[in-house]
Parts: structure tokens; sequence; C-alpha cells
């Protein structure tokens, strides 16, 4: 069966059908994807019952798995759930158990919904990421996403300007700092210290610029933080107009691609008794955006 994509939104986001995630890809379906990706910058896969291992196999048709010596996340590794390549985006503890409300990994994930990119704070930012809904709530527990590209063209010309040179510093400690989470070991904020990006991209593929924002960014190089704060605020408020912005409901199985160069995300709440099993596995961005101080 032929791929085919059909849009779900006004300016991004497709549904693709003709394609079994669990099995291996050809040529032609891979680069039906990617074209795919480039247009509408995220893809909604339905009723894929996947495999952990499936899933990474998948991924990998699309480049390199992202992998850090240092995380991204404050669990342990002894703690962790799932095995090597797959981050969880579950509320499960390694036990499989709903994570307790007290539980500081808890108040780090409450982070993710705050809106962002994956990995913004590296120096080489996350190019897709990919995430398969095991075991969906009953209700709530959206995820959204917003269109950077769109976002950009929509700035008046001056603004444009003012942007195009502008370098701002993410990091996971400013991101948690946001919701009041500021508990971090001497260890945590040694590893999150924070990384430059440029405030607007350019798509390696597709040409088109784009804001890139988070609730990452803590600063603007040059500029005081309060003027930096209100700035990035003002900005992040135009780019999640609701005209930009889609909000996936969650089917079990669904497997939603995005690119981390021109949307960001958010997660949405949900009844916390209840389970939420959501994997990402994650692509690697070719290099990093720009140059790091030292
Ligand atoms: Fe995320």
């Amino acid at each position: 069966m032929p791929v085919s994509i059909r849009p779900l939104h006004p300016v991004f986001v497709g549904e693709v059908t003709g394609v079994d995630c669990r099995s291996p890809l050809g040529p032609a379906e891979v680069a039906a994807i990617e074209a795919g990706m480039n247009e509408h910058a995220v893809l909604v896969f339905r009723d894929q019952d996947i495999t952990d291992d499936e899933q990474i196999a998948f991924t990998r048709h699309f480049g390199e798995l992202e992998s850090y010596a240092t995380p991204g996340h404050i669990r342990k590794r002894a703690d962790q759930r799932l095995g090597p390549g797959i981050a969880d985006f579950s509320n499960l503890d390694k036990d499989g158990r709903i994570m307790s409300a007290e539980d500081r990994v808890w108040f780090f994930k409450l982070g993710d919904r705050l809106w962002h990119s994956d990995s913004s704070f590296r120096p080489a930012p996350a190019k897709y990421s990919i995430l398969s809904g095991r075991i969906i709530p009953s209700c709530g527990a959206n995820t959204e996403f917003a269109d950077m590209r769109a976002a950009y063209d929509a700035l008046d010309e001056r603004t444009k300007a003012e942007i195009l040179d502008l370098v701002c510093e993410h990091s996971l400690i400013y991101s948690r700092e946001a919701i009041g989470f500021t508990d971090l070991t001497p260890e945590e904020i040694a590893a999150f210290r924070p990384v430059r990006q440029p405030l607007v991209r350019t798509h390696p593929v597709t040409g088109r610029k784009s804001l890139f924002l988070a609730a990452h960014a803590g600063a603007i190089v040059g500029w005081t933080i309060p003027e930096a704060r209100i700035f990035l605020r003002d900005l992040m408020e135009h780019a999640t107009q609701r005209e930009f912005v889609y909000a996936h409901a969650w089917q079990r199985w669904d497997l939603v691609m995005w690119d981390n160069r021109s949307t960001m995300h958010r997660a949405r709440r949900f009844d916390r008794s209840e389970v939420r099993d959501v994997r990402r596995t994650t692509l690697a961005g070719d290099a990093p955006t720009i140059e790091q101080p030292g």
C-alpha cells in the first residue's frame, strides 16, 4: 500500500496511512516520510502496536539515536524501567507502580508540561522525537504542538530583523525553575550547564526559518535577565496562539513523530491516579547549532 499523508491542521501536522512502523521500511517509504516531515513537521501514525525494539529500529531509518553521557533527566540508571535507546515518559517507577506525587522525578517530569523543543539544552539538539502511546489515561493527557515556522512567518519585519542574530541560553535548570523546582544537586546543576542556541533557525532541507524557543531558554546573550525573560515570554505567547497549535488526543498505539527543529510541544494534565505509559525514541541532531563558549 503506498504511503499517503492527509493534513490534520491548517498549517502543519499530517496523518500517515500505508506504513507499518513495526516492519523494516523500504527507501521509498523512508523518503515519503522524510518528505512528509519536511512539509508537515508532525506526523501521526495510528494503530502501531509496537515493541521497544521495533520502535528503535523504526527510528533508526531516519538517523542516529541520541545518546549522551550526561542524562537529560534526574532519574538514575538503576531506577529506570526501560532498557537503553528508549526513554520512559510514563508516570511509573521502575517497578511499574504510579510514582508518588512527592517524588522529585515526578516534579522534574512536570516540567514537560511547559512548551519546549526536545534537547534544546544540548549543543546539538534533537532532530526528530517519536512517541508511542502504550497506555493512555481516560481523560486529558493530550500532547500539543506549535508550528514555529508559521510563528516566525507571522512576525513583523522589524521583529524579524531584531531577532535574526540573537543567541539564547538553554538549560533544564531554567525550565524547572519556572515551575518552582529548584531542588537540584550540585551534580545535576553541573550536568545541566546552559548551552547557546540561535533564536532563529533555518531548516537544513526546506530552508524555512523558525523561532527556536523552549521553556529551557532563560537568557539572551548580551541582554539583562529581566529584559530577556519578558521578551522570550512575549515571543512564546506569540508562537503558541491557537492558529499555530495542534492538540493531539491520544489513542492507544498512536505513534507521533515531530521535528524539534521546527516545532515546540507540551504535555497536558491528566488524572495522576491513572497510568500513562508513553515511550520516546529520539534522533540526534546533525551538529551543534552554534559555537559554544569555552
Ligand atoms: Fe518533550
